[in-house]
């Protein structure tokens, strides 16, 4: 890990792990869906690394959208209350979507997304998470290809971020603030 990421410290989940992961996740969707097109959405931001490393590897045919969300306030306690920030480009209607997020915490803005996109009618929707944190559930979601189940620590790198820094690290790192860091 460069200087530009001092305050990242702890590497929960490198790289290479990561790869095989998505690969294993394509692998299973490609075989969930033969025969068929998927619909990739990715919520923007956190999601656009894993959408662009899984759509790579997913051997069908495949379009994608991005949707974008966001919430006022992320804590347990907080509202959770979801708005649309940016709505997909184009209709869903009768496609097999699948709803792609970096991680899955309270799962409030999954419920959220699932609600509107079943309005609009889709053959089938299913949710790909590169992380899934159970232990932060306030609402009863899930995904259907889980990359990684994790403790409940805060992550950044591979498109999660801390004050939108740390997007573009290449593991999942455990981040791990300094006081002497200018932020
Ligand atoms: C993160 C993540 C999910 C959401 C999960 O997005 O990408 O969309 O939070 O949290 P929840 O399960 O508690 O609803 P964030 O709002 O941080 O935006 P970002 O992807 O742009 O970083």
């Amino acid at each position: 890990m460069g200087a530009r990421n001092r305050e990242a410290q702890r590497v929960l989940i490198r790289r290479s792990a990561i790869e095989k992961r998505v690969k294993a996740v394509a692998r299973k969707i490609t075989r969930d869906y033969k025969g068929q097109r998927v619909h990739l959405i990715g919520v923007l931001k956190g999601a656009c690394f894993f959408l662009a490393d899984l759509a790579r590897e997913i051997d069908l045919e495949t379009s994608i959208d991005f949707i974008s969300v966001a919430s006022y306030g992320k804590g347990r306690d907080s509202s959770g209350q979801v708005r649309l920030l940016k709505d997909l480009d184009t209709s869903i209607a009768g496609l097999n979507v699948i709803l792609v997020e970096d991680i899955l915490d309270t799962g409030r803005t999954l419920l959220y997304l699932l609600r509107i996109l079943r309005q609009r009618k889709p053959k089938s929707l299913r949710v790909a998470a590169l992380l899934d944190k159970p232990s932060r559930r306030v609402v009863p979601v899930k995904g259907d290809y889980v990359g990684f189940t994790i403790p409940n620590e805060f992550v950044v790198g591979y498109g999660l971020d801390f004050a939108e820094r740390y997007r573009n690290l290449k593991d999942v790192c455990v981040f791990a603030p300094s006081s002497d860091q200018p932020q």
